[in-house]
């Protein structure tokens, strides 16, 4: 991945959230992240589009990976005796947009913006809840969403290297995008601490995702 880790980290203190104190807010967050997922899933769609065979298998492991996902956060739900909250579900019906038509424009789209922008947030969770359990799921996710946010970067700067005149159109898409996804944010209440603290990044997560644009050529 173009950036590491620790450049896209928000939280560099001890984790500050435990299901003990703050069951509500990390039944939120973990509603958030299995809708998230159940929405990631949706890339299946595009098996049959794919260009080439390797791009068809990478969308076939991704798929995969998405679906096991849903099923880690699923599962600790479950463990916490919850169901995935349906007041997260409506809020969340605002943020999954797709907008591409073209495989690169999806690539783009799903594994460089919106996926590089959930890593960021996937990371967030992680360093921020201290419950093992959850942080062992997180850990998980985290590993196999690197490797998709990887595959976005190394073919999109494949494809621009080969059609430079791909880049203008792309950076409009993903100014609409990040316009979308800061309305969304920043015109809900925080329902909560956690979510308060993620209502305070929008700047540093754009600031992220720019410095991974700059480092793929692009701006
Ligand atoms: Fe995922
Ligand atoms: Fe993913």
């Amino acid at each position: 991945m173009l950036l590491t880790r620790e450049e896209m980290t928000l939280h560099r203190d001890a984790p500050r959230f435990a299901m003990a104190t703050d069951r509500d807010a990390i039944l939120r967050a973990l509603s958030h992240l299995f809708y998230g997922e159940i929405g990631a899933v949706k890339i299946g769609q595009w098996v049959t589009k794919a260009p080439d065979l390797e791009g068809m298998l990478e969308i076939v492991k991704q798929t995969r990976d998405e679906t096991r996902h849903t099923a880690i956060f699923r599962r600790l739900l479950q463990q916490y005796k919850a169901e995935p909250s349906q007041e997260v579900l409506r809020d969340m019906d605002d943020l999954h947009v797709a907008i591409s038509r073209t495989w690169e424009e999806m690539l783009f789209e799903s594994m460089v913006v919106g996926e590089g922008l959930a890593l960021i947030l996937i990371y967030f969770y992680h360093d921020v809840i201290a419950d093992p359990a959850i942080r062992r799921g997180l850990q998980r996710v985290i590993r196999d969403e690197e490797s998709h946010v990887e595959y976005g970067e190394k073919k999109i700067m494949e494809y621009l290297a080969r059609k430079p005149e791909l880049r203008d159109h792309l950076l409009a898409m993903q100014e609409q995008l990040i316009q979308h996804y800061s309305g969304v944010i920043t015109g809900q209440t925080p329902a909560d601490g956690l979510e308060e603290m993620i209502a305070e990044f929008p700047m540093a997560i754009i600031q992220m995702h720019v410095t991974r644009l700059q480092r793929m050529g692009m701006v």
